[in-house]
């Protein structure tokens, strides 16, 4: 039901000029005064082929349009603006999503092939930093959008599970470390002893060779090193659910880093029979000079292998293991040169599937204007923080609406969702300040503030007793519920906009938007005293928790009925 497309049909039936409906439909523009109607054709793209002054052209085209659409057509100058027929025109949306329903704003971009999405991918026994939160909310989000758009995500964490840090990790937990401690608080515990490891090593230089041959024994297989390896990482994986479970994330895959183990030797194999491989300082590398990039290391002079080694051996298992149409890589912005670098070795190598490989780079969050660091001292644990917002958003519900039953689940939904909406409301690259009071905040553009729209309109419609599908939808034609339908009809181009574009915020702004103009008819039109159209006011009511609980949802967020 797409407006602009039956206007552009009408101007079309009413001049005997060549063009498309399609490209007319492209030059009708939004005007930006309302006042100046709903669409705006600019007559002067017709004035070469009609031998006319456009003035004119929209005096004579304005005597001729006609429909049940339009309400009212004015030439202002070379310009024709229409304004749609409101009544008409919000019955048509409302049946249209009423019909949907929870279908509402899916896109047929896809038809069930697979994308495959790398995020989150925290490190073991380091802290899951803020980074690491950005990824796996961005992540998530996208996965759900690429779902809505009619592909099937295959959510896959990358997790760091392998590299040299495993050494010494191991040195550190034999010499100074508490197998108890670790089982009570592992990422604390393993951080510290990683941190303990450092501060040693710069006065003892010879535990960074023992950390090595630690790490050559656990390449090699030795039983303990292995054994040691495991348990870091159970413990740590166990740590990192506790926050995928409070942010309601989940994985297809956990193959981490050491997945590819046994998957590096043949990849390096190919890149020797394409004699693609050079060797440079005694380590092997694939020259990328003619991309004006420097070289992808694979293999260094001691044998070892190589994050980027691992990423190209895991891009052809997801290849063959998934048949992927596309592969999301959501990774922090300080790794696009390693992205660059893997997509154009894959390329060399002829593979036609490495031209739909998209590194989808994001900003840092920043306290007080500083990058929010995971190094000594100033970790900032993600659990904590989580549990300060749930735990604040708890004290202001308390206070607003003390007799709410479910207080706890409703803080958690509240606390977690204004951290997840504060990071997507944000143009990805976008570097954002960390800020506990600026995201529970009730008013601006904040996750409570679209969430409490939400409860808001739900109670409304608990208090009328509506059910969907009743009654008729006419008499709607003032200001208020004409801008809240209006957009209601944009959502299914916002999705599709944020999926090309790979970003959420269009989202986000969106479900902000609709919010302001759902408060602002709330506000000015009496819904439930006046009993004129009280059904198509209601169904307007409707179709805003519908579409405002759907838009948090691509966005990882709960919209509560009541809060
Ligand atoms: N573990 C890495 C880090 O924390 C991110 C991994 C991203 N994914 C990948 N396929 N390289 O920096």
């Amino acid at each position: 039901m797409d407006f602009k497309l039956k206007v552009a049909e009408m101007i079309k039936a009413s001049t005997t000029i060549e063009l498309e409906v399609e490209a007319i439909a492209s030059l009708i523009e939004v005007p930006k005064h309302k006042a100046h109607g709903d669409y705006a054709f600019p007559c002067f793209v017709l004035a070469k082929t009609l031998k006319k002054a456009p003035q004119m052209i929209a005096m004579e085209l304005s005597g001729e349009i006609k429909g049940e659409l339009i309400e009212s057509i004015e030439p202002v100058g070379p310009y024709l603006n229409f304004h749609l027929n409101r009544e008409y025109v919000s019955k048509e949306i409302l049946k249209m999503i009423l019909a949907a329903n929870e279908d509402y704003g899916k896109v047929a971009l896809g038809n069930g092939e697979k994308i495959t999405i790398d995020f989150s991918s925290p490190n073991i026994a380091k802290p899951f930093s803020m980074g690491h939160l950005r990824s796996t909310m961005i992540g998530n989000s996208l996965a759900l959008i690429a779902e809505k758009c009619g592909y099937e995500s295959v959510r896959i964490n990358h997790i760091g599970d392998w590299g040299t840090q495993f050494g010494k990790l191991i040195v550190a937990f034999k010499n100074w470390g508490n197998e108890e401690k670790v089982q009570q608080n592992p990422i604390k515990e393993l951080f510290t002893l990683y941190t303990l490891f450092h501060e040693k090593a710069d006065e003892d230089v010879s535990l960074n060779d023992e950390a090595r041959a630690w790490f050559k024994r656990l390449e090699d297989g030795d039983e303990e090193a292995r054994r040691l390896w495991k348990w870091f990482r159970d413990e740590s994986l166990k740590e990192f659910e506790k926050i995928y479970t409070l942010l309601g994330v989940h994985f297809s895959s956990n193959h981490g880093e050491a997945f590819y183990n046994d998957k590096m030797e043949p990849v390096i194999e190919l890149l020797a029979k394409k004699n693609l491989l050079v060797t440079s300082d005694g380590a092997e590398v694939v020259e990328l000079g003619e991309l004006e990039l420097p070289p992808c290391l694979i293999k260094k002079s001691d044998g070892a292998t190589l994050y980027a080694t691992r990423d190209l051996a895991a891009a052809m298992y997801r290849q063959s293991t998934y048949q992927f149409e596309k592969a999301f890589y959501v990774v922090g912005n300080e790794q696009t040169l390693h992205f660059k670098q893997v997509f154009a070795v894959l390329k060399k190598l002829g593979f036609d599937w490495a031209n739909e490989m998209v590194h989808i780079p994001f900003g840092m969050i920043l306290k007080d204007g500083k990058k929010m660091s995971t190094r000594k001292g100033k970790v900032v644990l993600l659990e904590e923080v989580l549990n300060e917002t749930i735990s604040s958003a708890k004290r202001i519900i308390l206070e607003k609406n003390p007799s709410l039953e479910n207080k706890d689940e409703v803080a958690e939904l509240v606390g977690v969702g204004a951290v997840v909406f504060h990071d997507l409301k944000n143009f990805r690259m976008n570097d954002i300040e960390f800020s506990i009071d600026e995201m529970l905040k009730f008013e601006g553009e904040t996750g409570p503030y679209v969430q409490y729209t939400h409860a808001r309109a739900c109670s409304i419609l608990r208090k009328a007793g509506y059910r969907s599908g009743e009654g008729n939808f006419n008499g709607l034609n003032d200001d208020y519920s004409w801008q809240v339908v209006k957009q209601l009809q944009d959502f299914p181009a916002i999705i599709e906009k944020s999926f090309d574009q790979h970003d959420p915020s269009q989202i986000a702004k969106y479900v902000v938007n609709l919010s302001q103009a759902f408060n602002k008819f709330y506000g000015n039109v009496k819904i439930l005293d006046d009993k004129e159209n009280l059904n198509a006011k209601l169904s307007v009511v409707y179709c805003v928790t519908l579409v405002i609980k759907e838009g948090l949802r691509l966005l990882g967020i709960s919209a509560p009925a009541e809060m």
